[in-house]
């Protein structure tokens, strides 16, 4: 990964997220894709709980998730794996935002109009690390307007829409950006990283 331009830098410690398209390149995303639909084929990914209750609830939250472990996976995630230790070197050298442990979730959106209402990924309460930072990395190509399901960030300027399109990357502050999944139309997958604090 190359290191954080200054626009980026600029945009974390302002609005608090940024967009990169090309975040590997176009073959590394295409066999990224590949294995995230080889875990959906053979049965890894369920149904998602909500953080504080553990419910299902399709109307609040429709995706398939899987945790992915990263230490097993090294070969498939290689690319993924060191891009993201780029990102973390970057955001804690040129941002001023050190970041420690990481996990990665899988998740699919199968269509069908599901979504992900409107929330945040850290809340500054209780014990224990939060996340700090989020990367969600998308691995759908060629979607189409008509496929729904944008990532919409909700900004002080206002809303912010944003295609889950193949090689993209978002990046955000996980207690500060709030942001949704729009109802999805078309079988929507992405790998979401989350950066602890330290
Ligand atoms: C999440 C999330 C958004 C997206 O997994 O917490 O908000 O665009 N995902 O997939
Ligand atoms: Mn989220």
């Amino acid at each position: 990964m190359i290191a954080l331009s200054r626009v980026e830098i600029d945009a974390l410690a302002g609005p608090g997220w940024f967009a990169r398209d090309g975040f590997l390149g176009r073959a590394p995303a295409l066999a990224l894709r590949g294995f995230a639909r080889s875990l959906l084929a053979r049965g890894a990914l369920h149904e998602s709980a909500l953080g504080r209750t553990g419910d299902h609830d399709p109307s609040m939250r429709g995706d398939l998730t899987h945790f992915v472990n990263e230490g097993l996976r090294r070969r498939a995630l290689g690319p993924l794996t060191r891009a993201l230790d780029g990102l973390a070197l970057s955001l804690g050298r040129d941002a001023w935002l050190p970041v420690g442990e990481r996990q990665i979730q899988l998740a699919c959106f199968p269509g069908g109009g599901t979504r992900y209402a409107k929330h945040r990924d850290a809340f500054r309460a209780g014990p224990g690390r939060a996340r700090r930072v989020t990367a969600i990395f998308y691995l759908n190509d060629a979607w189409l307007p008509a496929d729904g399901g944008p990532l919409r960030l909700h900004l002080d300027e206002g809303k912010r829409d944003i295609a889950p399109e193949l090689d993209r990357v978002v990046v955000f502050l996980s207690a500060r950006v709030q942001h949704e999944v729009m109802p999805v139309f078309r079988e929507r997958l992405a790998l979401t990283s989350w950066f602890y604090e330290p």
